[in-house]
Formats: structure tokens, sequence, C-alpha cells
């Protein structure tokens, strides 16, 4: 469906993955769904609930391990999707044993009583956090700890508002999806949302509605970023009573702010009496070649929070970390939840950043995301249905358009290109409905980037035909 036609049948806009119930994919699942993999497919669809990007399935997997995932009819596929949560590979020997040890020593943390891992996990996330972030609560999801964050900003600053971004994705709650800014979450059934969740339109330099846009090849105009920044300050002197901005640093679609951006958003924070928190739970941990993406900005938030790949790709565990100065709901129950500190998803998280730092997998994602860069430019000269081509560490996308000129999104083609890299071995996830979003392991190799490229201009070249 495209967005045309999304819009005028009632249906949210394309967003975080892929349309599930498109022709294209009932194309693909006819070609390569056999008996065994349909009873279960059917049997899924029977007993959960559908949903957008989620249910029904496409496929079932059987096996996990490294780079690769395999469903139940063996077909291998390179993981560059992997929602994020497998920086270290599918199955690290290492993690898999640590947890098996932990599960067999103490399993669980009753309420009242806390346990070494969990301790030790929050020393660790104090020690890497930036600029002396080091107080901390751990929850089992993402989209509760940007709650938390929230509440914390709200105890901290006596206001309730905040300030977000259009297109911006915080997580499925009431509270995480009333400060994303993506139809697919908000809009509809999902409301009404919390009071004082206020927007501004995105960073991003390709696409934005300030006028001016470019691609990742030119210069930024003097005016870009700059128009953004303005605005958000201009909202937060308006309102004169926001409690925080809450913003991914870069989007995991991807899109990054343009330089010098979140250093003005920073200053607007500060000057207006608004926390900064940043929202790094895909982008946390190394994706994009440093530590946090927020190093590549030079600006530290107030509270940073983590998920996703910090229970290694096995364990469901988030955190919000925050100044000492916020800990300010010591007579509330803003984190109090039942896993708060499972010594199993904590020693997971431990060893996750150990491997992490230990493999000097941080290292490794910046130095094979150059080389991914490279091979997406060159893609970029050979076929005009990529508009833009943007990258930082492992965290990449190519945005594929109808035209250059209009930068019409190719959804269809997309689709096309998706489906035609599935039957070649390659998973990734398409976002916004256009943009093929590369966010392979940090224990990628050259190799492994290589055959993927290779897939991808191959699929190019038979779908944009
Ligand atoms: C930027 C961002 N914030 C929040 C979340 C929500 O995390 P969870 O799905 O663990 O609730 C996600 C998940 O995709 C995300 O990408």
């Amino acid at each position: 469906m495209t967005k045309r036609d999304a819009k005028a049948s009632g249906v949210p806009l394309p967003s975080e993955s892929e349309v599930n119930t498109s022709p294209r994919r009932q194309l693909w699942m006819n070609r390569n769904i056999d008996d065994r993999s349909r009873t279960l497919l059917d049997q899924d669809s029977r007993h959960f609930l559908h949903q957008s990007v989620s249910t029904p399935c496409l496929s079932v997997v059987t096996g996990a391990e490294g780079i690769w995932i395999e469903d139940i009819q063996g077909r291998r596929y390179m993981d560059f999707h992997g929602n994020n949560v497998h920086h270290i590979g599918y199955g690290h020997p290492r993690l898999n044993a640590a947890v098996k040890d932990q599960i067999d020593s103490l399993p669980f943390a009753p309420r009242r009583f806390t346990c070494e891992p969990a301790v030790a996990l929050a020393r660790k996330l104090a020690a890497i956090a930036p600029g002396g972030l080091e107080k901390v609560l751990f929850t089992t999801g993402g989209s509760d700890a940007v709650e938390v964050a929230l509440k914390i900003a709200r105890a901290a600053t006596g206001r309730f508002k905040t300030l977000s971004f259009w297109d911006s994705f915080h997580g499925a709650g009431f509270g995480a999806a009333s400060v994303g800014g993506e139809q697919l979450f908000r809009s509809g059934p999902a409301g009404p949302l919390l009071p004082g969740s206020e927007h501004v339109p995105p960073f991003g330099c390709y696409r934005n509605p300030f006028g001016y846009s470019h691609s990742s090849r030119e210069p930024h105009a003097p005016s870009c970023g700059s128009v953004c920044a303005d605005l958000v300050r201009y909202a937060l002197q308006k309102e004169g009573d926001i409690a925080a901005v809450i913003a991914e640093p870069c989007r995991a679609v991807p899109d990054f702010a343009p330089p010098g951006f979140w250093v003005k958003i920073r200053e607007a924070c500060d000057e207006f009496g608004a926390l900064l928190i940043f929202d790094e739970i895909p982008t946390g941990l190394g994706k994009t070649g440093r530590m946090f993406a927020c190093q590549h900005e030079e600006v530290v938030p107030d509270i940073l929070v983590l998920g996703k790949a910090l229970g290694g790709g096995l364990l469901p565990i988030a955190a919000t970390v925050c100044r000492a100065e916020l800990d300010v709901g010591g007579n509330w129950a803003f984190g109090h939840y039942t896993h708060e500190k499972n010594p199993v998803t904590a020693r997971a998280a431990l060893t996750t950043i150990e491997i992490i730092e230990q493999e000097g997998l941080v290292e490794n994602a910046a130095r094979m995301g150059n080389y991914a860069t490279l091979r997406m430019q060159a893609m970029m000269d050979r076929f005009p249905a990529i508009g833009d081509v943007r990258g930082r560490g492992l965290l990449m996308g190519i945005e594929l358009v109808e035209d250059r000129r209009t930068r019409a999104p190719a959804e269809q083609l997309a689709e096309n290109v998706l489906y035609a890299a599935l039957e070649r071995g390659l998973n990734f996830k398409v976002a916004m409905g256009n943009v093929l979003t590369l966010t392979p392991p940090l224990t990628v190799t050259e190799t492994d980037l290589e055959r993927a490229f290779d897939i991808l201009e191959a699929c190019l070249e038979t779908a944009a035909g």
C-alpha cells in the first residue's frame, strides 16, 4: 500500500517497518512457505492478536547464531535487522555460559533485596555513561524505561510538558507513544495521550517540512538544522514550562542531525529549564561506532535511556541512567517493576557490555561502517533509484525514491528489494516505507558486508528493472 492509498483508507502511514499484509508479501509467501511453516504461521495468526508490523508473521525462525538466523525450512539469512538487539551476535558462548551460571546460583531477587549482578551492572553503566550520569533504574522494556525518564523529569522540574519530534519512536506504552511521533503508535484508537506532549518537525536533512533539504552527499546549507533548532528553542520559550526535550540523538531510520544541532538544543534546554533526555535504546552500546550516539555530538543529556542490545539479544532489560541530582523520586515508585533487580537479566547486561568492550566491538562497528559507507556511495552512483545513503557505524540506510528531483518515496521498489533480498538470504528492515535500514551486529566482518551489499545490488538491479 502506498502512502496515498494508506491515507485514503484510514490506515496509518508507514513507519517502523514494512506492512505485514501487503500483496507483495503474500507473493513471497506463496513462493517460499511450505506446509510445515504454514501450519505454524496459521496457528500464530489464530492465537496472537493481529497488529501492524508484527502478526501475521512472514516465516518461522528456528535458529539464531552470530549474524545468522535460520528458518524452519532450513533457509539461512544474514540478519541485518535483529531489532537492534544482537550487537554481540546471537548465542554468544560467553553470554550463554554467564546466564546459565547465574540461573544456577541466583535466579531472582524479590522485593526488599538487592543482588550482586544488579549492583555490578549499575556501577558499570555509571562507569561507561557519558558526562557523569550515574544513577540508574532497570526495567524490562525500553518503553517503560522511557516512561521512567519522563517521570523523573516531571519530579525534578515540577513541570509535566514534553517536547519531542514528529516521526520519532520511543515505544508503545501510553507515555512513550505520547512523546513518539509516529501515527501508527499514537493516533486513532491509541488516544487520548498524555497531555502536554508537544512536537516539532524532525531534524533530518533529506526530508523535512522546512523547505531546505539535501542528500548526505551535498554540503549542509547554512540554515540546515538551525531552522529546526530555532523552532525547538522557540517552543521551549513560548511554552515556558516544558519539563524535558526527549529525542533519539540519531533516528534509527537512520537520520542524523546536522553538525552543531544538539549543542543548540542543549543550550536551549538549559536556558529554559528543560531536561534533555536521549533515547539510545537502539543506538546505545556501540551501534554508531561510539559507545553512545550522543558522543558524536559532544552533548551530554540529563537522562540517557538504554535497552534492546543491553540484554545481549537474549533477555529483556532496559535502563534509565541520569545525573545524581535527579534522584528526586525517593518517596514515589517510578520504576517499581517486578524484574527491577533481576540477577539473570542484570548478569546478561553486564556480560554483554564486557564482551563489547573486550572484543573491541565499538571499534569494529566504526571500521565496518566506513567500509559500508563506501559501498553505499558506490551504489548511489550506480542506481538512480537511490536518493540518499546515510550511515554512522553500523546504523545504515538506503533511501529509495521514484525520482531524485521530487524525492517521491519508492515504497513498492523498497518492498520488492526486501523480498528479493530475503530470497537471497539477507534480512533487514524497511523503515518509513522506503528506507532500506541495515543494522547488522557489531561482530560483522568485511566479508559479511561485501556479501550483503552484493545481494542488495543484485536485488536493486532486478527490482529497479
Ligand atoms: C528509539 C526507541 N525507543 C524505544 C523503543 C521501545 O523499546 P521496547 O520495544 O523495548 O519497549 C524502541 C524500540 O524499537 C526504539 O527503537
